[in-house]
């Protein structure tokens, strides 16, 4: 076989020699190796181990390799079985993602035309599976005869999350083993499984309770097989089929079901509609319309956006001046001083994590309502049913309060989320200097002072940052980590290991005024507010970012933030932080009459019963109808398309600021901010991708038209017109 060199030595993964069962296991041939596989014979059953390093991706190169390992082995007359399995740390984690955009995914051997080889195969082929069978990884398992697993397997189809649906049969073949509800649950979330919930759903044919004897079950129930005679393929099965015909309502009570979460979202709709067609179309016809529907998405915007939110979130984990072996410091402890709104979140993400926290407050009374505050969201989880009692108490009890500031001297890892005043924030440092050990970070929640001058009240600044959360914190999943100009490596690399602990998207982003996602906020909220002033109401513009996909418009939004949150930081904010720009007076005047929002149930809405639910009030069109008199603004009409440029274009203008102003390395590490703070959809990608789909010379050539009309706010930035000069695009720009 060309492209495999034999070897002398046999070379099995996890030992079935060692293995306690009674397979005899005898070496019968060599093994023949090519770049990405191993195959040997064990008695009489061929051993193909995928080997791929690091996840086994199906590459161009292992399926060709993959190809001629089966070949050999289906040609064998030796050979009466087969079974594939993953070297190293998992069985296949799936295609290979990069080939996606170059079309080299086409090229034969094809991932359906390899799994049609197994599946047609006259000898039975058994995988056995352990770590992760994902994706393409999951789908040839679907075409084997027979499946083994490890107990910690995971087994899925997560394809919707990047925007396609399975494309290698799995919408087909998935229903015929574990059946339609099962089926669309698990193609249509992307969650995997275990393997103890594949093994009940009948995915998984036998379990071992370790990878030791995994092979060796594979081999065996190969052999078993074997004797039964012709391998019965998973396209032949009808029954699970069968069984959903009768309730064919199923599936658009199950597109009921997901509209909320979906909604926006093409792929999850592609994939019900592939799982339909398994129920209606003979296996040939299904599996076509799969691989149409398949490649129509992977060419889709949707697509490539979840694709680059996907690479984004990746790249944002590699940062300049950061070596991949910085040490990072151990976090066995923590402590968050001030238990308001988010300091009191923040403990419960350490908590949420196994992590002890300390957490003080300057009196009994506001630590006493901080820690009602965290008993209270968590009862609710509790009551939600997404947390258990137990649970529940054991993260409590990870919570430590106390009004003993000495006691934060233990934390490895401090967070300060007190007012946000910088008289006070330095006092604080000041303190945290002479009792915290000698290693322990220093951090600030603040949301817009200098970290840099607070670091500078310390003897350690190197031991300072910014740890950015957003509100609710124990929920919204943004961790903007903030640099200062002496931040140390070590300190940078254990805050960003730390946000992975504590399930966060941490974005390293530098020392400026508000940061990266507010700084991009602040003209969104501006522009929603002049809108409103000229002529728009707030149902209207909600209504236009809503159909864009946000969860909800600046309006709604900030009712849910609180008005009083807004009026305080205008009240404290220095001019030269505001640059002298005019804001609309209309927020400040509804707060004046205590409309501060959902708190109060009326802001720019008035709340019903439930507290939430936004309704129109005439108190407010009142209040946005004589403000413009008073401005001598005629109001008029204005279109949909002008509500969406005029806070879309201001907001991604900013982050070409930000972006040439170095406070991030890369546009795709503000699309994160803005997915995971503010709930872009990620089917847009995030603003700056959108922008760029959208061709920067159009973004620009508004972003002008807008200036002319009034030049005293909106100018374009200088990066923006460069790129949209040169024709490119934000994800094409890098730090010069
Ligand atoms: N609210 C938000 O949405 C948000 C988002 C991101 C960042 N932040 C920042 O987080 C910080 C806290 O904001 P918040 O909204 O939680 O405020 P908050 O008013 O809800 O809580 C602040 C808490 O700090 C306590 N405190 C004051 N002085 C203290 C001291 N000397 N020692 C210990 N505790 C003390 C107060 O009693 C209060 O409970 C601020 O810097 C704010 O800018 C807020």
């Amino acid at each position: 076989m060309p492209g495999f060199a034999h070897h002398a030595i046999p070379n099995v993964t996890r030992d079935p020699l060692n293995a306690s069962t009674a397979l005899v296991v005898l070496y019968t041939g060599p093994v023949s190796m090519s770049e990405s596989i191993r195959y040997e014979h064990i008695n009489s059953v061929g051993l193909i181990t995928l080997d791929n390093p690091p996840v086994n991706a199906f590459s161009l190169a292992l399926r060709v390799s993959l190809r001629d390992a089966l070949t050999q082995a289906i040609e064998d007359d030796g050979v009466t079985a087969i079974v594939i399995t993953g070297g190293g740390r998992m069985f296949s984690a799936g295609a290979d993602i990069t080939e996606f955009d170059s079309g080299v995914s086409n090229q034969s051997p094809t991932l359906p035309e390899l799994i049609e080889l197994v599946e047609n195969a006259p000898k039975p082929v058994v995988a056995a599976i352990h770590g992760n069978a994902m994706g393409g990884g999951c789908e040839l398992c679907l075409g084997c005869h027979g499946r083994v697993a490890a107990s910690g397997t995971k087994i899925g189809l997560p394809e919707v999350t990047l925007g396609i649906v399975p494309g290698a049969g799995g919408t087909q073949r998935m229903p015929r083993l574990i059946g339609v509800p099962a089926a669309l649950n698990m193609i249509v979330s992307g969650k995997p499984l275990t393997a103890e919930q594949a093994h009940k759903l009948g995915l998984i044919d036998e379990l071992t309770d370790s990878e030791t004897n995994l092979v060796e079950s594979g081999l065996s129930l190969a052999l078993q097989l074997a004797e039964l005679g012709d391998p019965v393929r998973t396209r032949d099965r009808d029954e699970r089929l069968a069984e959903a015909r009768d309730e064919p309502e199923l599936f658009d009570q199950f597109r009921r079901k997901i509209a909320h979460r979906a909604r926006g979202f093409e792929a999850p709709y592609a994939c019900i509609e592939c799982v339909e067609a398994a129920l209606w179309k003979p296996f040939s016809e299904g599996v076509l319309f799969e691989r149409e529907t398949f490649q129509r998405c992977r060419k889709s915007l949707q697509s490539k956006a979840q694709r680059h939110v996907f690479f984004a979130e990746r790249q944002a984990r590699k940062v300049q001046g950061l070596a991949s072996d910085t040490t990072v410091l151990q976090v066995t402890r923590a402590a968050v001083l001030g238990c308001g709104t988010m300091g009191g979140g923040i403990a419960m993400c350490f908590a949420n994590a196994g992590i002890r926290v300390t957490v003080t407050e300057s009196t009994q009374d506001a630590l006493d309502r901080g820690m009602d505050m965290i008993k209270k969201n968590y009862h609710a989880t509790v009551s939600k049913g997404r947390l258990s009692r137990e649970d529940a108490e054991a993260r409590l009890a990870l919570i430590e309060p106390t009004l003993d500031f000495e006691t934060v001297g233990n934390a490895d890892f401090v967070i300060e989320a007190v007012f946000e005043n910088m008289d006070l924030k330095k006092d604080i440092f000041a303190r945290l200097d002479s009792v915290c050990h000698s290693n322990a970070v220093l951090a600030t929640n603040t949301s817009s002072l200098d970290i840099n001058d607070i670091a500078a009240v310390t003897s350690r600044p190197e031991q300072v940052l910014g740890t950015h959360f957003f509100s609710p914190a124990n929920v919204m999943r943004l961790l903007e980590i903030v640099r200062g100009s002496q931040t140390s490596p070590e300190v940078l690399a254990t805050a960003m290991s730390l946000s992975q602990r504590l399930q966060k998207v941490g974005v390293v982003v530098g020392v400026c005024d508000s940061f990266a996602a507010n700084r991009m906020l602040y003209p969104y909220t501006r522009q929603a507010e002049f809108l409103v002033e000229e002529g728009a109401l707030p149902e209207q513009v909600d209504r236009v970012l809503y159909d864009l996909g946000f969860p909800m418009g600046p309006f709604a939004m900030s009712d849910l933030a609180g008005l009083d949150v807004g009026y305080k930081i205008r009240q404290h904010r220095e001019p030269s932080q505001t640059k002298n720009l005019r804001h609309s007076t209309i927020a400040d005047q509804l707060y004046e009459l205590g409309r501060y929002g959902q708190k109060t149930r009326a802001g720019w809405y008035q709340y019903g019963e439930d507290g939430r639910t936004p309704v129109s009030d005439p108190e407010v069109t009142q209040t946005i109808i004589a403000t413009s008199e008073k401005l001598g603004i005629d109001r008029t009409e204005i279109p949909d398309e002008e509500i969406l440029q005029r806070c879309m274009y201001p907001l991604i203008n900013e982050g070409a600021r930000i972006l040439e102003e170095g406070i991030v390395e890369r546009s795709s590490d503000l699309d994160l901010v803005w997915l995971y703070g503010y709930g872009f959809p990620r089917y847009r990608g995030g603003p700056m991708f959108w922008a760029d789909s959208l061709g920067l010379a159009h973004v620009y050539e508004t972003m002008k038209n807008f200036h002319d009309i009034h030049p005293d706010w909106l100018e374009p930035a200088p990066l923006l017109e460069q790129l949209a000069r040169e024709g490119k695009t934000f994800g094409e720009w890098r730090a010069p």
